[in-house]
């Protein structure tokens, strides 16, 4: 699940910056809509009664200081205006989350702003809106929105030619009773952006229907669901008439079954692959041609493995940063890749002997290979550290490769330091870090205590604690109990204050071994002290202007932090 929320945030700031220059680059204005305009102020008081009002409310969740709230708030105001005047059903709202905390909590506001689609006062069913985010185009999603999800036609030929005129997959309700068309109603609602939804009733239209679709049987009387692939007429998915048809049931049939059989991942299939149960594979691309060149291949394939495998395309000219996240190197592409994202193991066609792209005969051959478990995973790891390395750093430094024989250390009490190269939290936290190896002496091979850290983004280990944010403390007791999937022990999280004197507190208490820092703190002083005073002025003046130094650089990163916070509380 960390990979999803990463690799969602990889996607979603790609995807950010294309929408900002094409927007014309960033406006300062004011993100609390124009009080005069038809955005209406919601909050907790009016919030229930309004969307229960009103059909079709694209709500705002924001914060005044936000910046792209900021760049939104006049576009916003423009759009509600404008359709005010043409679709005054369609409301806009806002709901600022600095006053009204609990609403947006009560929402699962993680970012701001955040856009959500809410129709007929149902909470629970409302959509991420993913559209445009100038005037202009709000006004044209919502409008879209507006108009019924579900298509009918008056006459077999119309229904026919729409037939023929799909490119992606669509799905089709055929002679539904009124309570299954309700369900397929709002279904088609969620998912309207992704899929075609289609219902035929007449009988005449049915009957005709049936002799396009040979071999399904369901131009009967019962209802049925189906998923029509674009010109494959003899190869139709049907939902199980057995099963209960609810709106859970009919969008996981959907979720499986209504994937092209080579698709495209982009910003609107994205969350429809990361949630199926399937292993994807990616094609990457840098040209249209190249795509074009193998999608008849691919397409081949992904029948062929239908239920088993989602292959896509992905444009590298736009995500292909997101071959980092699936330990690819982006720069070699076309390139090939399966993502079990269950167990989030990785594999790829080898880039090296590949760097013209693989030919479809060995992506073939690949996938072959992949359902027969002939391929390894690829790990990514930093390299193991030296023996040099190790000696001069009081810290234990872990990597993909050491990980798992370092915390199977099990008679140790091993307190981990989760960290990412680029969070000014834990660039402040490591000195004290070092400190706290060093008075536990844990680079040593007696150390009772083993103070270790590991750059989690560029090494793939298994953590059995959901990690949300950087640096995360885990301690791993002596002797403690095993955690069923990862065959590591059950850690404790640290989230007291990040100073020494707590750190040596937290391991004598809840490192089962109880080893007391304060007394090694004050050994370790000691000799420090003793050396100290054997060194002459000079150096003792080095040592005072490295350590303002020091200081200096903390106060950078502080700023460097400040920054940060702001940057990770948008999306
Ligand atoms: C919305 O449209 C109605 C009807 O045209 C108008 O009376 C009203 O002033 C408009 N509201 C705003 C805030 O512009
Ligand atoms: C299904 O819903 C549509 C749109 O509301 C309606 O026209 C149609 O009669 C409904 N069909 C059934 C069987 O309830
Ligand atoms: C990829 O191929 C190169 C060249 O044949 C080889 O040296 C390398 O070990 C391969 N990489 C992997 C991960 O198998």
């Amino acid at each position: 699940m960390k990979f999803w929320k990463y690799s969602t945030n990889v996607l979603a700031t790609l995807l950010a910056v294309v929408s900002l220059t094409q927007a014309g680059g960033p406006t300062d204005g004011d993100a609390v809509a124009d009080p005069n305009s038809a955005v209406v102020k919601l909050t907790s008081e009016n919030f229930a009664s309004f969307i229960e009002e009103n059909p079709l409310v694209l709500t705002e969740f924001f914060a005044p200081w936000c910046g792209y709230c900021k760049m939104l708030g006049p576009e916003f105001s423009k759009a509600a205006d404008s359709l005010n005047e043409s679709y005054p059903k369609i409301k806009l709202a806002q709901i600022d989350c600095t006053e009204d905390e609990a609403l947006c909590m009560e929402h699962g506001i993680k970012g701001y702003p955040t856009l959500k689609i809410i129709r007929d006062g149902d909470n629970k069913a409302a959509e991420d809106y993913q559209g445009p985010r100038e005037a202009e185009g709000i006004v044209e999603f919502m409008i879209k929105q507006s108009l019924p999800a579900v298509i009918t036609h008056e006459s077999f030929a119309d229904l026919n030619s729409f037939i023929d005129e799909q490119s992606k997959p669509f799905v089709l309700q055929i002679n539904p009773t009124a309570e299954g068309n309700a369900t397929f109603i709002k279904v088609a609602n969620q998912k309207r952006k992704d899929y075609n939804f289609v219902s035929v009733e007449d009988k005449k239209i049915i009957k005709e229907l049936g002799k396009k679709f040979k071999n399904s049987d369901i131009t009967g009387k019962k209802p049925s669901y189906l998923i029509v692939q674009p010109d494959q007429f003899d190869d139709v998915a049907k939902f199980d008439a057995k099963k209960t048809l609810d709106v859970e049931s009919l969008t996981e049939f959907i979720q499986v079954e209504a994937v092209p059989y080579f698709g495209e991942i982009n910003q609107n299939t994205y969350m429809t692959y990361m949630t199926s149960p399937l292993p994807i594979a990616y094609y990457f691309y840098k040209t249209p041609e190249q795509r074009d060149a193998i999608a008849e291949d691919l397409t081949k394939l992904g029948k062929k493995y239908r239920g088993k495998l989602n292959i896509v395309g992905l444009d590298a000219s736009l995500y292909g940063r997101h071959a980092e996240v699936i330990n690819m190197d982006p720069e070699i592409v076309p390139l090939f890749s399966i993502h079990h994202i269950a167990d989030n193991k990785k594999y790829g066609v080898n880039q090296t002997e590949y760097p013209e792209g693989p030919s479809f005969d060995v992506i073939e051959k690949f996938v072959e290979d992949y359902f027969e478990d002939k391929l390894k995973p690829i790990i990514k790891s930093e390299p193991l550290p030296t023996e040099e390395e190790k000696s001069a750093n009081p810290v234990v430094k872990l990597v993909a490769h050491n990980y798992d024989e370092i915390l199977k250390q099990l008679d140790k009490d091993v307190f981990v330091k989760y960290y990412a190269p680029w969070c000014g939290h834990c660039k402040k936290l490591a000195p004290i870090w070092e400190e706290l190896a060093e008075v536990f002496g844990s680079n040593k091979e007696d150390a009772n205590v083993v103070v270790a850290d590991i750059d989690h983004t560029n090494n793939d280990v298994d953590v059995p604690y959901n990690i949300e944010g950087y640096p995360t403390l885990l301690m791993y007791p002596a002797n403690g109990k095993i955690d069923k999937k990862t065959g590591l022990r059950e850690p404790i999280v640290f989230s007291g204050a990040r100073d020494l004197d707590s750190l040596i507190a937290f391991i004598k208490d809840k490192g089962a071994l109880g080893v007391d820092g304060v007394e090694l703190k004050a050994k370790l002083q000691e000799a420090k002290e003793a050396q100290e005073d054997e060194e002459d002025e000079a150096e003792a003046e080095a040592a005072k202007e490295a350590e303002e130094k020091k200081e200096e650089k903390e106060s950078a990163d502080e700023e460097e932090e400040e920054g940060e916070e702001v940057e990770h509380d948008e999306l």
